[in-house]
């Protein structure tokens, strides 16, 4: 978008941007496309995804097209449909999508391709704006959302004309903004996270199951016993086969990871699963298994104060039966692009984030709650015309674009 330039003595804003994962980093490109100042700050020292995929459906592929997403860099796959299976070995199901016009839902992605490419959009030389400077090992301990102010782990303020927390499910940001810690709620589920090298995958046979018929995800949800699934798809070109592995756990482990987990805990907990199934073990593993706990957050009386807004997990972390809780994040930080055009004043911020939230909050709040739901409705994701259409048919960049029209434009 354009500045309008009535103003010649406009500054660019100066912004705050806690947390570097995919939400934060969306954020950082938009913005500083823009023009603004970007600063990110990461707790971690080395900032690297987990080594697990994710899907990146079309509602956020068109936010990625628009900041310019460079697709071959996410080597990914396109999600053409979707196949069910019992775990008792019944025959499969296939659903394709049924959004017209969709021949695929977007693409099928490793988590570091990702990650890579948004860090490098954010961060390069090149590229409109002047580039985000990405501060790793920089852990925010505080902030006053007022005046957008942060305080690093090491004593250091920083002031700027805008603070994002895009610090994740367990956002200190978001405990200023509200005045008071919010809990994230126990799903009952954790997973196991499993990534496997496919170069030999087409040997086997007996794990036709896995590649026969559409490219896309395969569910393998348990016929008795506690609620179980295996939620597999394919990513990096197809050189890789990514596994989430639920199950009912009732342990109170904090969300995210809760570490390293071994073939034989996998096997235990999908001991009655059909044999077919644990041919995915004659695979080489590509990386460590790990166990994640997951997690969701109680909807917030707000996402906003003063100069300070919440974006991605740390305003509504899901479940991800929707593969939609980095979509939503990046969706939140497309929008903050729309909002904040070259030419915002500082003294426009706090009315431009009130218009973020009204934009972004019934729809982030939506899926958090459907992906809750979507254990008692069977994952009906695949059969619901409705659900898909919802998620996927929607604009993210026009609908923002549009909503600053309306609100703001000839305001500048
Ligand atoms: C098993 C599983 C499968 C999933 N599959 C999908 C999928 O297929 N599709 C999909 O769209 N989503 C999926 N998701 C959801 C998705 O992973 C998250 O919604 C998304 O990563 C959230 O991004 P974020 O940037 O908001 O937060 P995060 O990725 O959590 O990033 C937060 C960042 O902030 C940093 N940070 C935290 N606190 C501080 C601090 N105090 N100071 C500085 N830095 C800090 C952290 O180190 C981290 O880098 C899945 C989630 C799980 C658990
Ligand atoms: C959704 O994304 C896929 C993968 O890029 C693409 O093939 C498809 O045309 C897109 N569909 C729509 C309706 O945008």
């Amino acid at each position: 978008m354009s500045a309008s330039n009535n103003n010649s003595s406009t500054q660019p804003l100066t912004i705050s941007i806690v947390g570097a994962g995919i939400g934060g980093l969306t954020a950082a490109v938009a913005l500083r496309h823009n023009g603004h100042s970007v600063q990110i700050f990461e707790a971690v020292e080395i900032k690297t995804e987990i080594g697990a995929a994710v899907t990146v459906q079309n509602n956020s592929l068109k936010v990625h097209d628009h900041i310019g997403v460079v697709r071959k860099n996410l080597r990914g796959l396109p999600w053409e449909g979707a196949v069910m299976m019992g775990s008792d070995g019944s025959e499969p199901v296939t659903y394709k999508w049924q959004v017209p016009g969709m021949e695929a839902n977007g693409l099928l992605v490793h988590r570091s391709d990702l990650y890579e490419e948004l860090k490098r959009l954010a961060t390069e030389i090149e590229g409109q704006g002047p580039p985000a400077k990405l501060r790793l090992g920089t852990k925010v301990v505080a902030c006053d959302p007022e005046t957008a102010t942060l305080t690093l782990e090491n004593g250091e303020v920083i002031q700027a004309d805008v603070l994002i927390g895009a610090d994740g499910i367990h956002s200190v940001v978001r405990d200023h903004v509200l005045q008071q810690v919010v809990h994230s709620q126990d799903s009952g589920l954790s997973c196991f996270r499993l990534i496997f090298e496919t170069t030999k995958m087409r040997d086997i046979p007996e794990l036709g199951w896995l590649y026969d018929g559409v490219v896309g995800t395969r569910s393998v949800v348990s016929t008795e016993g506690p609620l179980r699934m295996l939620y597999i798809y394919p990513c990096r070109d197809g050189t890789l086969m990514n596994v989430v592995a639920f199950y009912s756990d009732t342990s109170d482990a904090k969300a995210g990871w809760s570490g390293h987990a071994t073939v034989d805990e996998f096997k235990t907990v999908f001991h009655d699963f059909h044999p077919k199934f644990f041919y995915l073990l004659d695979l080489p593993l590509h990386s460590p298994i790990h166990k994640w706990k997951l997690r969701v957050l109680p909807l917030l009386p707000t996402w906003i104060r003063g100069r300070t807004a919440l974006l991605g997990d740390a305003a509504h972390a899901t479940l991800p039966h929707l593969g939609q809780g980095a979509g939503m994040a990046v969706e939140d930080g497309g929008a903050l692009g729309c909002l904040f055009p070259a030419g915002t004043r500082a003294e426009d911020v706090p009315d431009r984030l009130k218009a973020y939230e009204e934009l972004r909050k019934e729809r982030g709040e939506f899926i958090r709650a459907e992906s809750v739901d979507q254990m008692e409705k069977g994952f009906d994701l695949y059969k619901n015309k409705e659900l898909q259409m919802k998620l996927l048919a929607y604009e993210p960049i026009e609908a923002a674009q549009q909503f600053y029209q309306e609100r703001f434009a000839g305001v500048n």
